[in-house]
């Protein structure tokens, strides 16, 4: 079969939000890239990920050129609420840090980086397959794949493995120089969406007898819940009675009493684990995103991490590309990670504060109680927790 033999400055293995990030952010500054997905644009734009944007976030999208439709279309939010029972703790990010997040689903960030990279026509390739990265700790790394039934090899200065928790490039690291730190959580999410009035004009976090629920939303007229379950639970074990029935069981009586329910459009479980890998450098190939790292979602990180690492890993691409200076290429690894550790204990420390552990003690609960009451009487612990959801600085 003949082989097609091409070149690019940064070949990017992703077409998620990490990849196309970089390339957008690459591409503003002169440098051309390749964006090499497994799947189809379609399979990648009907993911329904979390929607909650740092500051920090908002300012790199700002900076891409593709934050017009969030700006339009996103709701900012300057606090939330957690709950025990009845108890409702509203913790005000911006009166306590001066800052705010913004909720838009992560889909419409994905979205709007399509656009904005098909605008440019940088070389988004889908359906790419047999993906092997090759001489990493060369001067002259290359990829080899196939496309469209050809064999393929792309020759390129770096390589950025953006390619997600199940992708080739964490996997590329030699195992005896990899470390990797995990918690696979005992419980997963249910996750529906409906197109219902949100049960509060903030998100809720809820702890309560029944388990662990989030009350978040898309729109006015779109919202996004979700129950813990167990993880032998399966989607078609769970109608939409059922659903609502729990999800009301964990929400205080003042937002259950008004909740508005209806048919999910959406319905799915997702698994909560912490992993880290270290280092996220080998040679010239740079690991981003969920290929390095994955969060629980209760502290709403995995997107805004992925962000953090682009900041970082763009401007070192650059100045090593523009005047062969290797200082941020040499730090990134250490750079990402001590922002990582900082996300990765916060997501920890609130899976553990708001979900009840199979098989757990009565005192295990009572510290989950006691948790949210000192929540309630600590500026000191509210200003921390805000710090952290609002996003540490990058
Ligand atoms: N070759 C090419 N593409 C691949 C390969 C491969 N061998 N393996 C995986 N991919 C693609 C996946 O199909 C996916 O589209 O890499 C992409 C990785 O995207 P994400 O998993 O979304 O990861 P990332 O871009 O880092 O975004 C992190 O997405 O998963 C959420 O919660 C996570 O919000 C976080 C964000
Ligand atoms: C969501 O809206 O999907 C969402 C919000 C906050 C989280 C997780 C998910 O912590």
């Amino acid at each position: 079969m003949s082989q097609t033999h091409k070149r690019t400055q940064v070949a990017i293995i992703g077409g998620g939000p990490s990849g196309l990030l970089l390339s957008q952010l690459l591409n503003l500054a002169g440098i051309d890239t390749v964006i090499l997905e497994r799947t189809s644009r379609a399979r990648v734009l009907a993911r329904i990920r979390a929607g909650v944007l740092e500051s920090g976030t908002v300012d790199m999208l700002r900076a891409a050129g593709v934050a017009d439709r969030l700006v339009a279309e996103g709701h900012t939010h300057s606090g939330c609420v957690f709950t025990d029972d009845d108890l409702m703790v509203r913790i005000d990010f911006t009166g306590l840090t001066g800052k705010a997040v913004m909720v838009y689903g992560q889909t419409e960030v994905t979205h709007d980086l399509y656009a904005a990279q098909d605008e440019l026509g940088t070389p988004i390739l889908h359906e790419v397959s047999d993906l092997v990265i090759h001489e990493a700790t060369s001067s002259a790394p290359y990829l080899t794949y196939t496309h469209e039934g050809r064999a393929v090899r792309l020759d390129c200065d770096y390589v950025a493995g953006c390619d997600g928790f199940h992708g080739v490039s964490r996997q590329t690291i030699p195992a005896e120089r990899r470390s990797e730190f995990e918690r696979v959580y005992p419980f997963g999410w249910l996750g529906i969406l409906s197109r219902t009035r949100p049960a509060h004009d903030e998100l809720i976090y809820a702890n309560s007898g029944s388990g662990f629920a989030l009350a978040s939303m898309r729109n006015a007229n779109l919202s996004r819940y979700y129950v813990q379950v167990p993880l032998t639970d399966r989607v078609e074990d769970w109608s939409d009675e059922a659903f609502w029935d729990r999800l009301r069981a964990c929400l205080p009586q003042d937002i259950r009493a008004t909740l508005q329910t209806g048919p999910a459009i959406e319905k799915s479980i997702a698994p909560l684990r912490s992993f880290v890998c270290e280092p996220m450098r080998w040679g010239r190939l740079f690991l981003v995103g969920d290929a390095a790292h994955i969060v629980p979602p209760t502290g709403a990180k995995g997107l805004n991490l992925a962000v953090s690492d682009v900041f970082y890993l763009h401007q070192a691409l650059i100045s090593a590309l523009r005047s062969g200076d290797t200082t941020g290429i040499d730090r990134y690894s250490d750079r990402a990670l001590a922002r990582i550790w900082q996300a990765m204990r916060f997501s920890w420390q609130l899976t553990n504060m708001l979900h009840r552990f199979d098989g757990e003690d009565s005192f295990a609960a009572q510290m989950r109680k006691a948790s949210l009451m000192h929540l309630s009487q600590s500026e000191t612990a509210r200003r921390e927790l805000a710090e952290n959801y609002v996003g540490l600085p990058f």
